[in-house]
């Protein structure tokens, strides 16, 4: 929210709980006689209904899919191994920083992520860039949470992701195929939808180490490579970050990584999907079936950019 609407008051007083309260932000910018801006168009202020919140009560994938084929280049790229290499990764202790553009940077121990924000469970699609798809319980709590607690300025424009760099037991790193740590971003609106998740669970146990324990993300519209594993900090900036797929590859991977079946990647079509478990293949739902919550983010952008 640009501080201007709200001169005379704090930050914090104004970030980032107006932008969930539709009252707050149209009393703020009546007040200021201004227009409202993306705060107000982008926020998806109504509760989410089951439709979006348990994937529309579509049949779950087995935990031993789940578990057992795996994208975490850190370990290695052929998805059966991750399973056993990923075992070798010490999750005590573990940090998470959040900083950069805010008033409260903070470091906290991930064992306190639960008893700070609580926990719930969210059915989602989860839709890799290579055609295959899975419906997932994951646990945890809104993204949101995470970042409020920090109080961001009204100069955050985005929120940066990085993952753990340790070749000592993350064997892929030894490789180049990726530039290390992982990292991965969202404008600040995206990571302020009440879909965006910060998972530390699956099924209803601990989260396990090849999907990304401790913390994780699940961004349910998104490609699966926007949902960064093992996340160790978390920095508000005010432009737009570099991200690991991006820069290895940017005729590949765009910033947002929405599915979207009409934006052919160059290696796979988007058109239909693989989903592990099923025989049949279905057809690719854009914004993988949440465009009724999320279109409204990107209102104005060319879809073919918001890849
Ligand atoms: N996060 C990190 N740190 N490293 C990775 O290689 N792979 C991404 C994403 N998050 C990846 C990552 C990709 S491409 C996908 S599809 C999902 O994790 C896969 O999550 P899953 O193994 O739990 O299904």
């Amino acid at each position: 929210m640009p501080s201007s609407i709200v001169r005379g008051l704090s930050e914090s007083q104004v970030t980032p709980e107006a932008w969930f309260d539709p009252r707050r932000r149209h009393l703020l910018a009546l007040a200021a006689g201004l227009s409202l801006g993306w705060t107000n168009r982008h926020a998806f202020a109504a509760p989410l209904p089951d439709a979006a919140l348990k994937a529309g009560g579509e049949k779950l994938t087995g935990l031993g899919d789940i578990t057992s084929y795996n994208n975490y280049y850190e370990f290695s790229t052929d998805k059966k191994a991750v399973k056993i290499l990923a075992q070798e990764l010490t999750l005590k202790p573990w940090t998470l920083t959040v900083d950069g553009e805010v008033e409260k940077p903070y470091t906290i121990d991930a064992d306190e992520l639960t008893k700070l924000f609580g926990s719930e469970e969210r059915i989602y699609r989860l839709r890799c860039v290579e055609g295959w798809a899975m419906v997932v319980p994951w646990s945890g709590f809104a993204l949101s949470k995470l970042i409020e607690r920090a109080r961001p300025t009204s100069r955050a424009k985005f929120v940066a992701f990085e993952s753990l760099k340790r070749s000592s037991e993350m064997i892929g790193q030894r490789s180049s195929n990726l530039p290390w740590p992982y990292r991965e971003a969202l404008r600040i609106d995206e990571a302020m939808h009440p879909l965006a998740f910060a998972v530390t669970g699956l099924y209803g146990q601990p989260l396990p180490k090849q999907n990304g324990a401790p913390l994780r993300l699940a961004l349910p519209w998104k490609y699966g490579f926007k949902s960064a594993k093992a996340i160790v900090h978390v920095q508000l900036t005010s432009t737009q970050p570099v991200t690991s797929w991006n820069q290895a590859s940017p005729s590949e991977y765009g910033f947002y990584g929405n599915v979207n079946p009409e934006v052919a990647h160059p290696r796979w079509s988007q058109s239909r999907e693989n989903r592990i478990g099923e025989l049949q293949k279905r057809p690719t739902l854009p914004y993988n079936g949440y465009a009724e919550w999320v279109a409204d983010l990107y209102r104005g952008l060319d879809p073919k950019l918001s890849f």
